[in-house]
């Protein structure tokens, strides 16, 4: 049986987490589950409910939630860590800055990205620092954003940390794959893919016996990116709720006319069609808001009221394909499954025409050993071109970071596709600077 510790208790997909956990009590056991925060009430919020859940479903799992580290990551076997330094009121900042410069004001691309980096990286490193001590054996599986940023800094500043940097992202679009082709899940689904995180490309999309879905699916892309087939009134794409991601989803069909050899991240979006992008944005009310007003409100108030009540019984909290993805990863490592999955991870030659030292995403094998990248040989001159341009501005960054160089963040600024010139560059820089002057290093 495995311990597992969560780090960032409070966040709002951490229920989801735990309900994953409980459902996979047959694949994966645990013998116990921690939360850590440095937020206590917030955390306290969740763990509540959590405690009530997990003594009605899974009452054999020791339970404990803390904001101290020597209790939180002793005796683990993984760190499951999702943290936002500075939480939605940082991000909310992270989003609009830009957008008063006509600029993409987006969590992880852009700009806002390039700050909340610079954000992470200490909260990041802190947590890799207090596995190390406490339990240097352990996993951490990191979905801290932003992941290409992080990784980088992991990579260069703890390289013989046992981290593995992931994202749900290329896991959602699979299942949204799965859903166009009238598969079950997206694990039905064998890929080849290659880029950075929240910027790759699908060269290969089969089935599970090998049949090649690609096809069917840029059909389907072409008409209708990767959302519903508008034509029919049956569609009921579960990732298509909320307004912001219909758009994404249906924008697709655009970058995918630029290379119609592959399929597309949703997020190449704010890399090719910034000013698309900027102007279907309110730069008074962006996604922090949607998400404070929505995921933030409901699952904090379904929360009080698990607690409220005593039950869980009938409770709306549920497990989603981030959570899904975690678990699997930390299953696969613990009882070498050998499974296929997306991860962020240094080259070394598995996309052939980039540098050994880049941060990419591509499929891996993942056993008990750890993973091992799968090649995917030379890639054409457009994504290489983009690829290395974005690994130039997520190095700058963390050359930034360490070296408290100022000069070299707004080269990180100015070098983004995202960014129109270095004057704008400088102006946005400025701002963000001013605003996170209680997170970053003292540039
Ligand atoms: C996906 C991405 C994450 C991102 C999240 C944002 O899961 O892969 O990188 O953090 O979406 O979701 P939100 O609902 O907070 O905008």
């Amino acid at each position: 049986k495995k311990s597992v510790v969560i780090a960032g208790g409070g966040s709002t997909y951490t229920a989801g987490i735990v309900m994953m956990l409980i459902n996979n009590q047959d694949k994966f056991p645990l013998k116990s589950l921690k939360f850590y925060d440095n937020d206590f009430e917030r955390q306290k919020v969740v763990a509540d409910a959590c405690e009530i859940i997990i003594k009605e479903r899974a009452p054999e799992i020791e339970f404990v939630a803390t904001t101290d580290p020597a209790i939180a990551f002793s005796d683990v076997d993984f760190v499951m860590a999702h943290i936002r330094q500075g939480g939605l009121k940082m991000r909310e900042m992270d989003e609009k800055i830009p957008m008063k410069y006509d600029v993409v004001g987006q969590e992880t691309c852009g700009p806002g990205g390039i700050a909340y980096g610079m954000r992470s990286i200490t909260g990041v490193i802190e947590l890799i620092d207090y596995m190390e001590e406490y339990s240097p054996n352990a996993w951490m599986l990191n979905y801290s954003n932003p992941a290409s940023i992080v990784a980088e800094a992991t990579r260069v500043l703890r390289p013989n940390a046992k981290i593995i940097n992931i994202c749900d992202m290329p896991v959602a679009i699979k299942q949204g794959m799965a859903d166009i082709v009238g598969l079950k899940s997206g694990n039905d689904i064998v890929d080849r893919y290659y880029g950075l995180n929240h910027y790759g490309w699908w060269t290969e999309v089969l089935d599970k016996d090998g049949n090649d879905l690609m096809p069917q699916l840029k059909e389907h892309v072409k008409k209708f990116g990767y959302g519903p087939d508008t034509s029919k009134d049956d569609n009921d794409n579960p990732l298509l709720m909320e307004q912001s991601w219909v758009d994404t989803f249906a924008k697709v069909k655009d970058i995918y006319a630029v290379d119609p050899d592959t399929l597309p991240n949703t997020y190449l979006k704010y890399y090719l069609y910034p000013d698309y992008v900027v102007k279907h944005t309110d730069p008074t009310h962006t996604r922090a808001n949607e998400v404070m007003e929505n995921r933030e409100k409901n699952v904090f108030s379904e929360c009080r009221n698990i607690t409220k009540k005593g039950t869980a019984q009938d409770t709306t909290l549920e497990a989603g394909e981030h959570a899904e993805f975690i678990v699997q990863l930390a299953g696969a490592l613990a009882y070498n499954t050998h499974e296929r999955m997306l991860l962020i991870v240094e080259n070394n030659g598995a996309i052939a025409n980039v540098d050994d030292d880049a941060m990419v995403e591509v499929p891996c094998i993942v056993s008990k050993r750890g993973y091992e990248p799968l090649a995917m040989g030379k890639i054409p001159t457009f994504q290489k071109g983009m690829i290395e341009q974005q690994v130039s501005v997520e190095k700058l960054v963390v050359q930034a970071y360490i070296e408290k160089s100022y000069q070299k963040l707004w080269k990180a600024l100015t070098l983004s596709a995202t960014v129109p010139s270095a004057e704008v560059a400088k102006l946005v820089l400025d701002d963000l600077q001013e605003a996170n002057k209680d997170y970053w290093p003292e540039l």
